[in-house]
């Protein structure tokens, strides 16, 4: 049998059908080599996020500025804030491998083990955090759409939350076909966030694989989940 860690480095669509835990597996099992494997593909999606977080939080007060990390991995996102000034760091992310790989690098304050899929994560209140980011996030098996709505919901209104997704994503993952895009411009119509930019790069990883960062704006948190994708399904 291939070993599952292998698919935190490539035939991501092998995660379709997988559990959540299976895929929470995977990553435990990649976690000891994954900065080294992603670090020689010349990975770059964080570098992204963490540029679009400093143009946004002028220098003297990136210090307070509240952030949670979604999908936080080993901490190679983390790792890019820190030396921007952002000192008030979380991570959340569902591998136990991962976390006691990123705890090493003393970036995180706490590190929630959690998955990022919709349901409340009882333990974060509403309005928690001045911003939210998520590298790498997207693909199969990790956040899914519903994960959105959790994601604003922990976001101040006024705070920012700035993500990357590869081109492919959109047109390759199950879940987010015709799914995520459209979400997205809901959730902008019905005045929960704004998008204020989209950043195209040509290089997410292996110096190809193209994407844009986008950076919203939270304007409204006290969502009621269950009842905004009620009322979604409705339209479906
Ligand atoms: C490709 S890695 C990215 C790690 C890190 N953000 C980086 O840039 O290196 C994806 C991470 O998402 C985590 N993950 C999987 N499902 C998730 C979920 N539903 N919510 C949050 N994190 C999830 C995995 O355990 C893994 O650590």
């Amino acid at each position: 049998m291939e070993k599952t860690g292998n698919f935190a480095f490539g035939d991501f669509d092998k995660r379709d059908g997988m559990t959540p835990g299976q895929v929470a597996e995977v990553f435990t099992n990649a976690a000891g080599t994954y900065d080294e494997v992603w670090g020689s593909r010349n990975y770059r999606d964080h570098i992204y996020i963490a540029e679009g977080v400093a143009d946004y939080f002028q220098a003297d007060v990136r210090d307070s500025v509240r952030i949670l990390d979604v999908g936080a991995g080993t901490g190679m996102l983390a790792e890019q804030l820190w030396p921007r000034g952002f000192r008030q760091i979380d991570g959340l992310d569902p591998s136990t491998g991962m976390m006691t790989e990123a705890m090493k690098k003393r970036v995180y304050t706490d590190y929630y083990l959690e998955f990022m899929d919709g349901h409340t994560i009882t333990q974060l209140d509403t309005d928690s955090y001045n911003c939210l980011v998520a590298a790498a996030a997207f693909n199969t098996g990790l956040v899914p759409c519903a994960a959105l709505l959790e994601i604003t919901r922990l976001v101040k209104p006024g705070g920012l939350i700035c993500f990357g997704i590869p081109d492919a994503r959109f047109t390759d993952v199950k879940e987010y076909i015709n799914r995520l895009e459209p979400l997205m411009q809901q959730m902008e119509e019905d005045g929960l966030w704004q998008l204020l930019d989209k950043k195209h790069y040509d290089d997410f990883y292996d110096n190809a694989n193209p994407g844009n960062v986008f950076r919203y704006i939270v304007r409204a948190s006290n969502v009621d989940v269950k009842q905004y994708v009620e009322t979604l399904c409705q339209s479906c």
